[in-house]
């Protein structure tokens, strides 16, 4: 399914987007990554071929529809039209809602919603051409509320709800459209979070099982081979996005407790 395919990763020089890279190289795909960052970019490009795969990096911010326009016509040119665009490029803030500033908001919405948007424009005439693959790289916190992720929540659900839409009007056209959503993993985006999250959102991602990237990866990758819409990664964490969607009420109890416990403590 990816020997020989150009794949486009935004947010490839970094975590998931690079497990991906390095994975689907691996796999015989020639993988095309983008982030802003130049010297990352070209470190993980440089891993890649180290280990025998094809890998290019074009620097571009994903947040502007100018540029990412651009540099998709370049890979064009350089490359080659793309078949498959996974959009993993995001960011994260954490915090209280009212200690947010609508800047940041913006800034959240512009890249993790935006960013996909811009990509998917930029990119759809080659994918369309070549029936070809969008998977969007959302996460269960697009698919159910978590204490402090006011921004990071708005920004998924509206991604969910492109790519919901989406499915729909690409699949005539023979675009397949793919949704992965991730509970929590490490990476450099989670790698602080400890320092600084509030003890609510620590304690309500608690009640949502951490993966490992491995398994991030494998089951990503499986569940596009298998042309699966909706990808969970991790048994555990499809069963708590199965309860939370089909017994939203109870979910919302067992959260609301697990959040007042730590609430609690740091009120006293
Ligand atoms: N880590 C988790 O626990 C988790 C859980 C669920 C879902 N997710 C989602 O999975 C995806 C990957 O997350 P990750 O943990 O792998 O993050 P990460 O390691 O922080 O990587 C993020 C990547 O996105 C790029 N990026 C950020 N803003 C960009 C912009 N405006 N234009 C172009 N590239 C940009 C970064 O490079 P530059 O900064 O150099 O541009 C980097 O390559 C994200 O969409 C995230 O929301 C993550």
């Amino acid at each position: 399914m990816f020997k020989g395919k150009k794949i486009v990763i935004t947010g490839g020089s970094s975590g998931l987007g690079l497990a991906l890279a390095k994975e689907l190289a691996t796999k015989g795909a020639v993988v095309v990554l983008i982030a802003r960052g130049k010297e990352k970019l070209e470190n993980a490009k440089a891993e890649i071929t180290a280990k025998g795969g094809r890998a290019y990096a074009f620097s571009s911010d994903v947040s502007s529809i100018e540029a990412i326009t651009e540099t998709f016509n370049n890979i064009a040119s350089e490359v080659g039209p793309p078949d498959i665009l996974i959009n993993s490029a995001g960011i994260l803030r954490e915090g209280y809602f009212d200690r947010i500033s609508v800047d940041t908001f913006r800034e959240v919405i512009e890249t993790n919603y935006f960013g996909v948007l811009n990509s998917i424009k930029a990119a759809l005439p080659f994918i369309i051409k070549s029936k070809g693959r969008i998977v969007n790289i959302a996460s269960v916190a697009g698919l159910m509320g978590v204490f402090g992720y006011t921004t990071y929540c708005s920004s998924k659900f509206a991604l969910v709800g492109l790519t919901e839409a989406l499915r729909y009007e690409m699949k005539p056209l023979g675009v397949k459209v793919h949704l992965v959503c991730p509970s929590e993993f490490a990476s450099p985006m989670t790698e602080h979070l400890n320092d600084t999250r509030t003890p609510e959102n620590k304690a309500h991602t608690l009640t949502i099982p951490e993966y490992d990237l491995d398994t991030m990866v494998r089951d990503t990758i499986k569940g596009i081979e298998k042309g699966k819409f909706m990808i969970v990664p991790g048994i555990l964490c499809r069963l708590t996005v199965l309860g939370a969607r089909h017994f939203s009420e109870i979910s919302r109890f067992v959260c609301d407790l697990k959040i007042s416990r730590s609430w609690v403590d740091r009120h006293l």
